[in-house]
Parts: structure tokens; C-alpha cells; sequence
């Protein structure tokens, strides 16, 4: 199965809404930023480079919709657009990422008199780039898989968190990109997929795709990992990233730390699936990226049921730093950076 997170129809984007799987499959349609913006931050579409695709599409859906405005009214309904999907989540950083393509592409169209192109060009324009990043996006995770997979011995058994699969991105996936390239090589390949409280994202999306796809899958609760890894029963670790800053530090879904810590105490090397588009060269060190705190309703219980005693403090922090030094390596579509530290990653950007 060809799972289309996003896609493009009767000039719209429709979204698959990642709230009601598995239970429900449906895709829901979006005409401008706003919308967009509050689609990322009610988590009908997740994971970091979907989310990128998506904001892009939010720029273009609103350069269209504003196409047949005067030039000055278009140019600050862009500005809007930028800045709402902007503010809708602030961990993953190829949200910016795309958002910074979009707005090159608008100066680039709007260039060299500032304002001489029409909108209507521009929103073409726009729409263009929209759909390269989608393209691309597919692209990266093809040529990450087919480096990472050579890190998957046949037979492997890989615990993986969260979903950093297709429907984390606009297809194949980053981590799962990874097991389904070792899949398609002829490995065979079993995956273990921790529930991921308290969004759910492993019992729900990652075993729901894996499932989809005849990839041997056994779900746990998160707390199972460690008494897994302890018997034997893992020989890999491969996860996404929401961004990775300069030194190499991974922030990535609430847990990851965990399982690295864990990954080190039993020698079970811990591979982070990256796309250039989630490094950040801007911040030096994890723990200076901006960690989300969402809403305390996921925590105390799930959709409608509450199970938390009323009353109680709760906190929500949606994502953790894994310190670089806990990292066998990361999987770029570059190619794999061993021990990621600042040096190693400026050279891959050198590189580019
Ligand atoms: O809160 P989410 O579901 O958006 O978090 C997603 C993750 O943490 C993923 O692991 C990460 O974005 C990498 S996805 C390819």
C-alpha cells in the first residue's frame, strides 16, 4: 500500500487525519494557511518532515486564495500566512525550514522589482515549490533508506519509537524508510514498536503501516524496552528526530532519551534517521531547542476518557534531547555520520 499522507486534489490539500487511525481512515480537505496551521497543531498531520510539506502547501493554498487581491493585500496575507504557520508547532525544525524556502521562492518570483510579477504568478510559483519539497521529501528518504539499511544485519530485530514513517512524511519514511529499504533489499527484518504514550503514535500509525505493509511488527508498552533489551531481544535501535543541533544532540518524541540511555547500558547501537532538513547549525547544543509542552488532556487520559485522579498536577513535554555522545550515528541522505559531533556535521554540510 502506497500511503499518501498529503496530497494535492481539485486545486486543495488533503491530509490524512492521523487523529482516528487506525480506527477510522479519511482524509481532510484544507484551502489556507490557517487552516493548515491549525491541522499541524491538532496533530491531524505529524512527524517533522510532514509537517514541513504541509506548511509549505499552507503558503501556497494562501497565495491562491489571495491571487485575485491587490498586490499590497496579497503580500500581507502571505506575511500572515507565514507567521500563523509559524506559531503552530516549535520543535520540529523543517517546519521553518520550508517556510524559509517558501519565502526565498516568493522574493526570487517578486524579484528584481519588487512587486512587478502578478500574484497570481506568484501563487503559481509558489504552488511549484510546494510540490518540489513534497517530491523531494520522498526522494531523501529513498536515499537515507539506502544507506541505513546497510546498518541492519538479516534478521534483525528493531525497536523503533513514535512513528517516523510514511505517514511522518510525505513517503517511505525516515526511521521505517530505513527497515522498509532493508525489507525491499531481501532482509528479513522484524520490527518492535513501542506504544509511544501518550499521543499513541506506535501502537496506532507505526504498527498500523507495518501491518499495512506485511513487516513483521510486535507492539509493547514503552515501558517494556528495557526487559526486551535486557533478554536479548533487540539488536538495533532506529528512530527519527524532530532536530538535531549542532553538537549532534537529538530531540525526538518524549522517551527517545530514555531508550538511548538504555540502547548504551546493553551495547544495542542507537541509529537516528536525519534529513539534512532536521539539522539545525544554528543552535549549538540540544538543550537549547524550544521543547513543545502540549496539552495536559493527552496525559490523563486518551481522546473522551479520562483515567488520571481529577486533580492532579500533570506535564506534557512532547519531546526530549538524547545527548549526542549516546548516538552510534546518524542516517542522512548523505550518507551515515558515525558519533555525530559539530566537526562531523559542518563537513556534511561542506559536503552538500
Ligand atoms: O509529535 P509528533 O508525532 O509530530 O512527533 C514526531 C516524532 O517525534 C518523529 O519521531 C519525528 O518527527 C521524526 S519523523 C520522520
Amino acid at each position: 500500500m502506497n500511503i499518501e499522507t498529503l496530497r494535492w486534489s481539485e486545486g486543495r490539500l488533503e491530509m490524512i487525519d492521523q487523529r482516528v487511525l487506525p480506527s477510522q481512515f479519511r482524509y481532510l480537505p484544507y484551502t489556507n494557511a490557517a487552516e493548515v496551521a491549525t491541522g499541524i497543531r491538532d496533530m491531524v498531520v505529524r512527524g517533522a518532515p510532514a509537517i514541513g510539506v504541509a506548511a509549505a502547501y499552507g503558503v501556497a493554498l494562501e497565495a491562491l486564495q489571495q491571487q485575485h487581491q491587490t498586490i499590497e493585500q496579497f503580500t500581507q496575507a502571505i506575511h500572515r500566512g507565514l507567521d500563523v504557520l509559524a506559531a503552530s508547532r516549535p520543535t520540529a525544525v523543517n517546519l521553518f525550514w520550508a517556510l524559509k524556502r517558501m519565502r526565498q521562492r516568493w522574493v526570487a518570483v517578486s524579484n528584481p522589482e519588487p512587486h512587478t510579477d502578478s500574484p497570481a504568478a506568484i501563487a503559481q510559483a509558489l504552488l511549484a515549490e510546494a510540490h518540489g519539497i513534497c517530491a523531494e521529501d520522498i526522494a531523501i528518504n529513498r536515499a537515507m533508506g539506502a544507506h541505513g539499511e546497510k546498518l541492519l544485519k538479516n534478521g534483525a530485530r528493531v525497536l523503533t519509537h513514535c512513528n517516523a514513517g510514511a505517514l511522518a512524511t510525505a513517503g517511505h519514511g525516515t526511521a521505517l524508510g530505513v527497515i522498509r529499504s532493508a525489507v525491499a533489499a531481501g532482509k528479513k527484518i522484524s520490527v518492535i514498536a513501542d506504544e509511544t504514550r501518550p499521543f499513541l503514535q506506535g501502537a496506532r500509525l507505526t504498527a498500523w503501516e507495518l501491518v499495512q505493509e506485511n513487516i513483521p511488527v510486535t507492539l509493547i508498552t514503552d515501558n517494556m524496552a528495557g526487559h526486551l533489551m535486557a533478554q536479548g531481544d533487540i539488536d538495533a535501535v532506529v528512530v527519527g528526530t524532530d532536530r538535531v543541533s549542532a553538537n549532534g544532540d537529538v530531540v525526538n518524541k518524549i522517551g527517545t532519551y530514555m531508550l538511548a540511555v538504555l540502547a548504551h547500558r546493553h551495547r544495542i547501537p542507537f541509529y537516528v534517521a536525519c534529513p539534512l532538513s532536521t539539522i539545525d547549525m544554528t543552535i549549538l547544543s540540544g538543550k537549547d531547542i524550544p521543547i513543545e509542552e502540549r496539552h495536559i488532556d493527552e496525559v490523563r487520559g486518551f481522546r473522551n476518557l479520562h483515567w488520571a485522579a481529577e486533580g492532579v498536577a500533570i506535564r506534557n513535554p512532547a519531546f526530549d534531547v538524547t545527548p549526542a555522545d549516546l548516538v552510534t550515528a546518524l542516517i542522512t541522505e548523505k550518507g551515515v555520520v558515525s558519533q555525530p559531533n559539530e566537526q562531523r556535521l559542518r563537513e556534511l554540510f561542506r559536503s552538500n
